[in-house]
């Protein structure tokens, strides 16, 4: 139980990684709100959150959305009286080579993973500075570090979504504050389906997976969820400014 009394608010949980960290933090004794955009996946994971004796709380949000970022976190804030933690899953990926690439397909992505970011942080830090102090997990991807074929534009995003935890972090710890990213490697979800299709189909992405990853496959969510539970966690508490890589050893 080691979010027990923690009020947490997760942004873009409604499936994959971010379902998996709903189920966790539930597991962990804290209490949540699950904001997303897609709800049918929103309806099936507070259900699933709920039927483990949790009373999880699904809002509506278009993180492109400014009103909407706003309303999600003044709402989870009522709900919950209080916030104690933010996390940050939502994310938009679309490949194609960077001659070929829509400008407005690149405003959206950035306006999913990088202003989405912002605008979480804009209106949670405030949320948990009248909580006294709490933590901010932002999500990136290992996509921005190293780039990769294709994903000019993704990778862009994430790499900024870095740039902007590390920078939120310096300026949010007077407030007791955290800000800490996670960079998920290769995590199996429907999410990489058209990285895959980029990259010559399932049997190539195997292919690749198993020569560049030591641990020898993808990852699964449950797999990534622990350490934003452990971000949020007293555990963490030392812990500010980092980008935590989940990977497999994709890294070395
Ligand atoms: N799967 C991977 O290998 C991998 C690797 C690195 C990083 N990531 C990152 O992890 C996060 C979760 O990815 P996932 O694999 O679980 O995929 P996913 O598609 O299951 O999760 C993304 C979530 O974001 C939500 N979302 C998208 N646009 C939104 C919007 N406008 N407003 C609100 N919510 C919105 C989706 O509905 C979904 O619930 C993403 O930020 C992704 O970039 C994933």
């Amino acid at each position: 139980m080691r979010l027990q009394g923690k009020r947490a608010l997760l942004i873009g949980a409604a499936t994959g990684i971010g379902r998996a960290c709903a189920e966790d933090f539930a597991r962990h004794g804290a209490r949540i709100a699950i904001a997303d955009i897609n709800r049918a996946g929103l309806r099936e994971a507070v259900g699933l959150v709920n039927a483990q004796g949790a009373q999880a709380h699904g809002l509506d949000c278009d993180v492109c959305d400014e009103a909407s970022v706003h309303d999600a976190v003044h709402e989870a804030e009522r709900l919950l009286g209080g916030l104690d933690t933010l996390v940050f899953l939502a994310g938009l990926m679309r490949v194609g080579k960077v001659d070929a690439f829509e400008a407005e397909t690149w405003e959206r992505i950035f306006a999913v993973n990088a202003r989405g970011t912002f605008l979480a942080a804009k209106y949670g830090a405030p949320a948990l500075r009248r909580a006294g102090g709490g933590s901010i997990t932002t999500t990136a991807s290992l996509a921005g570090l190293r780039g990769a074929p294709g994903m000019t534009a993704y990778a862009a995003a994430k790499g900024a979504v870095i740039a902007f935890t590390t920078a939120l972090a310096q300026e949010l710890a007077p407030d007791n504050i955290r800000v800490n990213a996670v960079l998920p490697g290769w995590i199996d979800t429907p999410f990489n389906g058209p990285a895959i299709d980029y990259m010559g189909g399932d049997a190539l992405h195997s292919e690749i997976v198993r020569r560049a990853i030591p641990l020898g496959r993808q990852g699964v969510p449950s797999e990534v969820s622990p350490m934003y539970v452990f971000l949020a966690s007293e555990e963490a508490r030392y812990i500010t400014a980092k980008a935590m890589m989940v990977d497999g050893g994709m890294a070395h």
